[in-house]
């Protein structure tokens, strides 16, 4: 089996390829990525002589290379994306190009050679919900412009099923933490601020809801949906472990030792969510997935990695470091 994963070079996608890589010593895995963002230099080091991983730097915009990688695997896992809404508000063409026009390329090839795709999407396609949870129905209501982008590749990967009749299945993931995410996002933030001893930039109120899991769980799904997810349908990932920002910050400050309230509250982001909520019953009770992880002690566990792993907090660029990055 070859899997041919993009964006394996990013937080999601490199905890995928090293999952999968210990579990199953049959599997070949290509890693396309372009290293823009997200990526980290660092998440693969470990397995840079692995026998059964090859890294292609490359961009999934470029339609010849997509092709080639394309008619050698049997899966494709689409991470690949530009996944940070405050970077969106600043810079949304990047978005489109790797989050749209990437996954276009991607349609191309796997109807062209006849292979099946994984496409990793998000929540936020959903966008703000007051009260309740979106199933796998609910409309595509996105409120940034990474949301939109996600969405939009939502409704091009639906119409390649439908057109086409292309083997693709989508999965849409609550937020995710754990080990190797670039410290532009929350978690690792709060941490790379909290070590220079800097107080913690909260957005608005700081009342925001998120659903979080354990990366980890969210892989297992991903490969649980590859194997026996339908195709043209999509599977709903969460843990039901809502949280508010605020609590979130709360309580990594009590674990780093940091006063409760050693934090400066900023302007919210334009178009904020106040809150995003997945209802997982169908993965749940057809594919009999659920999470293993508590989300109590890995949030323990992964702010540990990053403190005996002070390096990957490094690389880190000027925006990650602002208060109100979409400034910038
Ligand atoms: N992080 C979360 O909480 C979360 C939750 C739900 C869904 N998702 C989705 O999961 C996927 C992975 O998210 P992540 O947090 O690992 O992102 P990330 O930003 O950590 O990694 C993305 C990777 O994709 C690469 N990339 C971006 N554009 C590319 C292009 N055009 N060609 C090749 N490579 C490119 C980057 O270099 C980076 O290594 C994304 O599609 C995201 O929308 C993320």
């Amino acid at each position: 089996m070859r899997f041919l994963v993009t964006g394996g070079l990013g937080f999601i996608g490199s905890n995928f390829i090293l999952n999968v890589l210990k579990r199953d010593s049959k599997i070949k895995i290509t890693n396309i990525d372009a290293k823009l963002f997200g990526h980290n230099p660092n998440n693969l080091n470990e397995i840079r002589n692995n026998k059964n991983y090859n890294f292609v730097r490359g961009n999934i915009n470029n339609k010849l290379t997509v092709e080639k990688l394309i008619k050698k695997s049997d899966i494709v896992f689409n991470f690949a994306a530009e996944s940070h809404v405050d970077r969106s508000i600043l810079n949304p063409k990047d978005f489109i190009n790797s989050n749209y026009i990437g996954v276009f390329n991607i349609l191309e090839a796997v109807k062209k050679y006849n292979k099946r795709l994984i496409q990793i999407s998000t929540d936020e396609v959903f966008g703000s919900l007051k009260s309740g949870s979106a199933n796998e129905g609910s409309p595509y209501n996105p409120s940034s412009p990474y949301s939109s982008t996600k969405a939009s590749a939502e409704l091009l990967v639906n119409s390649y099923q439908k057109t086409y009749d292309i083997d693709a299945t989508i999965t849409r993931c609550t937020n995710n933490f754990g080990p190797r995410q670039h410290s532009e996002k929350l978690i690792p933030r709060i941490i790379l601020f909290a070590l220079k001893n800097k107080k913690i930039p909260v957005y608005g109120s700081g009342k925001a809801i998120r659903d979080w899991l354990y990366v980890l769980d969210h892989c297992d799904a991903i490969l649980e949906v590859a194997y026996n997810g339908k195709s043209g349908e999509s599977y709903n990932i969460s843990g039901n472990n809502e949280i508010s920002n605020l609590a979130i910050i709360k309580k990594i400050l009590k674990i780093l030792g940091k006063p409760s309230d050693f934090m400066v509250h900023t302007t919210d982001r334009p178009g904020s969510d106040y809150r995003y909520s997945l209802n997982s019953t169908k993965i749940r009770k057809k594919l009999k997935w659920k999470p293993k992880h508590e989300f109590d002690s890995m949030l323990l566990y992964t702010i540990k990695w990053y403190l005996d792993n002070k390096d990957f907090l490094k690389y880190v660029t000027k925006v990650t470091t602002k208060h109100t990055p979409w400034k910038t």
